[in-house]
């Protein structure tokens, strides 16, 4: 007859207390969402503008840009202004972090599911101008682009 390994009393405690711990946490999860109402954040691509993207003309030379930044690309996925406008550009994501750098002007903000970043910029120069994903994203991240055309 074998012998049964005897588990040490330490261990035993351990394990009681690690088991009590994940209670206690589970037990204050539980009311903070029942007593506190605490929820997970709701999703900022449910509601407009983020529901795909879009651009609009606020005043003459002035835009706002509601970007949506997704596996892997932005929407809209192309901006088209004229030149010497002002662009506010408002960014989120659907899914993971990505970034969201605009080359050539100072404009270089991270795109966070649940939140909504911003910056503005003027382009003065008719071109185009590449918007990059800079934060790694999955497979696709280097094929991740948008553009932003100035025209004259
Ligand atoms: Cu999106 Cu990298």
């Amino acid at each position: 007859m074998a012998a049964e390994a005897a588990v040490p009393d330490v261990e035993k405690k351990v394990v009681l207390t690690a088991l009590i711990f994940c209670a206690a946490c589970l037990a204050l999860i539980g009311w903070a969402a029942v007593k506190l109402g605490v929820t997970v954040p709701g999703c900022v691509t449910d509601v407009k503008p983020f529901t795909e993207g879009s651009v609009t003309q606020t005043a003459p030379g002035r835009y706002e840009a509601h970007v949506v930044a997704k596996n892997w690309t932005f929407l809209p996925t192309k901006i088209t202004v004229p030149k010497g406008s002002v662009v506010d550009f408002y960014i989120t994501s659907k899914d993971v972090v990505h970034g969201f750098d605009i080359d050539g002007t100072n404009v270089n903000l991270m795109a966070i599911p649940g939140a909504v970043t911003y910056a503005q910029a003027r382009f003065d120069t008719p071109g185009r101008h590449s918007v990059l994903c800079h934060e790694y994203c999955g497979n696709g991240h280097h094929d991740m682009l948008g553009r932003i055309e100035v025209t004259p």
